[in-house]
């Protein structure tokens, strides 16, 4: 027979079935083996780590083992990652989006369960669930009896991390949704995972060879996130100002109103998070809101025009627009497209951080685009817009549907497909998108845009080599946007531009500034502060000028806006942060990177963001 707990506070041995010490009355607990937590005596999995406790049988151990340290459940291509930025990272301070996702339901389980039993069934819950937050490369940084903490944006940096976690905690709940279903058919059990996300600064400690990462929570980051889970209802997905803020046009989501949280003094607003939209792009959700007046880029405008007669003439272009992040290469597009109006056919294609590890995944949000695919249309109804777009420039091209319908992932209607062998089947779904686009641009002149190809993955990058052959002979503009620092992989033809957008000159940047305010009347001080600060860069220009309004720094006086604060106290915005922080990053895990990007931007403009990143730093550091 097991022997009894000692008492921590008299010492005593008490009995093996004891709770509290027989003789002074305290709780006994015993410490997890694994992390150290106190547990009750009776406790079969310990509450923090899910450890088995009193030794279970192997099976099970096994499968705890599996979650003891993040080594063990890091994907090897997510662990390199974190390890080679490693030293860049210790002791930075970082905008992270924490999610704590809770599978409630499983602890009232234990009771009724065999524990070997409940056991597996939270170790596949728990699988489902890593694999979710490794998707969207976030990491778990603790298990937590009936669930995880996860963040996103450290260890590995994103500028998206808020999407990425608003899409991983969708993901969690689709994937338990599915195996809840699959053990309420076979046992009768339902359990269901409430979620709540936050997104503030942390700092990051160290990260052991392990990749168990320390961090400090500046402020209360993580709690709020718990406090937001814990209020929730099963089912359910909320989350803080902070995290809307920075998703919120990408999602489909309702305000809850403002909640009182445990530990916090002032109610929170809160909302809770529906579905994700449709492919978005922040221009899109930007324009949404209403764009800022478009100023300067007349030079750029005209080569592209100027390219688009030749097209006309039935010279097929090639266009590289290159640029920074919020330099305004999908701005200026925009604009083209406005001005092209009814004289080209549009589609575009959008590559996405997101989607580097889906095949074919711009290609495929391109033929959505044209067919006019809604996101929830049902199987029949995408199979039927294809048809009738397709048809619809000739008969002819019937062959090519089941190809076209196979990419969209609807039945091809040809068993034939399915069963092909799949190099053949590319050759195939190549020669069907090329088909349909040459054919299109006979009918009329088509721009084909292909955006952020710095994310493109490897089957789209095989097909635009494919596509680019036959653009020189066909009414073809082909457009392609990256950041500085990527090599395209089309070499040099006589047929290609390259546009590379540089920061906007003074008198234009003004003159956006007036437009963001809405004022002709702009007081020297304030003028020169957002030029100081976002020295010619439009999406700095956008974000300045926001996060000034926001904070109340500037103030409506007439017809204009005056300075209201000490410029020492005007702290550089959050969305900025993030694109230079994860910039930054990979700027110093690779170094051929920085060389190559330093050639490309020039070292004053790298040595700037180096000068705006200590002065984030000094900020942060004061508060
Ligand atoms: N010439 C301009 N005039 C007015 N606003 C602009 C101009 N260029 C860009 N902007 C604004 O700046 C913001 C960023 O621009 P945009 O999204 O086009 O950048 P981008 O180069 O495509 O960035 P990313 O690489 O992140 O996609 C947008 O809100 C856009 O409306
Ligand atoms: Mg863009």
């Amino acid at each position: 027979m097991k022997d009894g707990l000692d008492c921590a506070q008299c010492r005593f041995q008490n009995e093996a079935d004891a709770a509290f010490c027989t003789r002074c009355g305290a709780r006994l607990e015993s410490p997890c083996p694994n992390c150290q937590a106190p547990n009750a005596p009776d406790a079969r999995f310990c509450k923090r780590c899910g450890q088995a406790l009193g030794g279970p049988p192997a099976s099970s151990q096994g499968a705890s083992a599996g979650f003891a340290s993040p080594q063990a459940y890091t994907p090897r291509h997510l662990a390199e990652k974190i390890l080679t930025s490693k030293s860049a990272l210790e002791g930075e301070r970082k905008q992270v989006t924490v999610l704590f996702a809770d599978v409630s339901g499983f602890t009232s389980l234990s009771e009724r369960l065999d524990p070997e039993d409940v056991h597996g069934l939270m170790t596949q819950a728990f699988e489902l669930m890593l694999a979710e937050v490794h998707r969207y490369e976030g990491t778990v940084n603790q298990f937590l009896g009936d669930g995880i903490m996860a963040l996103f944006g450290a260890p590995i940096a994103h500028e998206d991390h808020a999407q990425r976690a608003v899409h991983a905690a969708l993901g969690i709940r689709k994937a338990l949704e599915g195996h809840r279903e699959e053990i309420q058919r076979i046992r009768g059990i339902s359990f269901r995972v409430r979620q709540g996300l936050n997104t503030g600064l942390v700092v990051v400690g160290s990260i052991g060879s392990d990749l168990r990462m320390d961090y400090t929570a500046v402020g209360d980051t993580t709690n709020v996130a718990a406090r937001l889970q814990q209020t929730t209802e099963p089912g359910r997905i909320v989350i803080s100002e902070a995290t809307y803020r920075l998703a919120a046009g990408y999602f489909y989501t309702r305000l809850l109103g403002e909640l009182s949280l445990k530990g916090k003094a002032e109610p929170v607003k809160a909302w809770e998070v529906i579905s994700a939209r449709e492919a978005r792009t922040r221009l899109e959700v930007e324009a949404e809101r209403g764009l800022s007046p478009f100023v300067g880029r007349e030079r750029e405008l005209q080569l592209l025009l100027e390219c688009f007669e030749k097209v006309k003439a039935g010279h097929g272009q090639v266009v590289f627009l290159v640029g920074e992040p919020g330099i305004g290469k999908s701005r200026l597009l925009y604009e083209l497209r406005r001005r092209l109006g009814e004289e080209a056919t549009w589609v575009e294609g959008r590559c996405m951080s997101l989607g580097r590890d889906m095949g074919f995944h711009p290609l495929i949000d391109l033929l959505k685009r044209n067919f006019r695919i809604e996101e929830s249309d049902p199987e029949a109804t995408i199979a039927k817009k294809v048809d009738r777009g397709v048809l619809l420039l000739g008969e002819d091209l019937r062959p090519t549907l089941p190809y076209l319908r196979y990419l969209l992932s609807v039945d091809p209607g040809d068993r034939a497909v399915a069963a092909m062998d799949p190099r053949a089947r590319r050759g195939e779904i190549f020669d069907a998108v090329r088909k349909l686009t040459i054919r299109g641009s006979q009918v009329r002149p088509h721009v084909v845009v292909l955006e952020d190809v710095h994310w493109m993955d490897k089957a789209t990058e095989e097909y635009l080599r494919f596509f680019a052959d036959s653009v020189p002979t066909s009414r073809l503009l082909l457009i392609l946007t990256y950041r500085t620092g990527y090599a395209h992989p089309l070499g040099e033809r006589t047929y290609h531009t390259r546009i590379a957008l540089d920061v906007l000159p003074t008198d234009a940047s003004v003159e956006m500034v007036r437009g963001a305010l809405g004022t002709q009347s702009l007081p020297e001080d304030l003028r020169a502060l957002i030029l100081r600060k976002a020295e010619g860069h439009p999406f700095f220009i956008e974000e300045v000028v926001k996060s000034l309004r926001e904070v109340g720094a500037i103030r409506q006086q007439g017809d204009g806006y005056v300075l209201a604060k000490r410029l020492e106290e005007v702290v550089v915005p959050d969305t900025i942060q993030d694109v230079i922080m994860a910039r930054i990053d990979r700027l110093e895990e690779a170094p051929k990177r920085t060389l190559q990007l330093a050639s490309v931007i020039g070292r004053e403009f790298t040595r700037r963001l180096l000068d705006r990143i200590a002065e984030i730093r000094e900020r942060t550091e004061e508060c």
